[in-house]
């Protein structure tokens, strides 16, 4: 990998951790949603730094996609187990950081994420295969009596590109891709008190623009318009012009011009937590970029 562009995953690590750490302090019973999130967001989005996606913002036995929605009236409350899924990028090259905040008293949870994600970077290296990882992850998490989300996995990260290979699994799998000096991916186990497998909600507030196609209806090609300098990267429905959007989108996702990312929760009543980091594989280990 080129110095300057390490450079750039680099800073767009650092600032990720700060923002997210700064975010946290946020996040306590009584905060409405809506204001802790575009603070969140702003403040990630100065300067020479942009957003990869919306704020992620999920609850107990949400793990994923959720965040908030136009004129959004939740607020914390006490017992809430928050993850905070941060995706920030220089010049598309992206950091991808989360962790979980917890309002109650979940803390064993909320360890077995995160020891899970440290025994994971530990196996970092050049000929080691995604499957050593998920083994790693998995293991970890049995090991403080709770499951690991089987059907979540870490991503390849690429410039302006959220999702690519590798992916990185949660659980022990046969064999899969072989780590190589300069892979840059983010790792994030998710730690469940519920099944290990989370399903879509009917609720979506996440979207992306996956293809160029023309499409007919002015309110759609509004949004098209509207999510031009996103690159390809996701878009918040609440970050659209038009607040009653719902129709257009359904429209651009039918078309296959768009795509949806629905919450993604365990069973209700459980209880999710999560830790990301983003790494560069080097020579001999990794760089956590994202530390
Ligand atoms: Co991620």
């Amino acid at each position: 990998m080129e110095d300057e562009i390490f450079d750039k995953y680099c800073q767009a690590g650092a600032f990720a951790a700060s923002v997210i750490r700064k975010g946290a302090r946020e996040i306590r019973p009584g905060a409405p949603y809506i204001e802790v999130i575009e603070f969140i967001e702003d403040l990630a989005s100065s300067g020479e730094s942009g957003l990869a996606f919306p704020l992620n913002v999920s609850l107990n036995e949400d793990a994923a996609h959720d965040t908030a929605s136009f004129g959004d009236e939740r607020v914390f409350a006490p017992g809430d187990l928050v993850k905070l899924d941060l995706g920030v990028h220089f010049d598309g090259y992206i950091a991808d950081t989360a962790i979980t905040i917890d309002l109650g008293n979940n803390g064993l949870l909320v360890d077995a994420s995160r020891e899970a994600l440290s025994r994971a970077i530990e196996k970092v290296r050049p000929g080691v295969t995604v499957g050593e990882i998920g083994a790693a992850i998995q293991a970890e998490i049995e090991s403080r009596g709770y499951r690991p989300i089987a059907n979540l996995t870490g991503h390849g990260l690429g410039r302006f590109v959220v999702h690519r290979s590798p992916s990185i699994p949660n659980i022990a799998i046969q064999g899969g891709v072989v780590l190589e000096e300069g892979m840059v991916f983010a790792i994030e186990p998710f730690a469940t008190t519920g099944s290990g497998h989370v399903n879509e909600k009917r609720r979506v507030e996440i979207f992306q623009q996956i293809s160029q196609k023309p499409v007919r209806l002015a309110t759609a090609r509004k949004i098209l318009e509207a999510v031009s300098g996103r690159q390809g990267m996701p878009f918040a429905k609440r970050w659209l012009p038009d607040n009653k959007p719902d129709i257009a989108l359904a429209t651009l996702i039918h078309a296959g011009v768009v795509h949806a990312f629905p919450v993604l929760s365990d069973i209700p009543g459980s209880l999710v937590s999560q830790h990301e980091h983003t790494v560069i594989v080097t020579g001999d280990h990794c760089v956590v970029t994202t530390a």
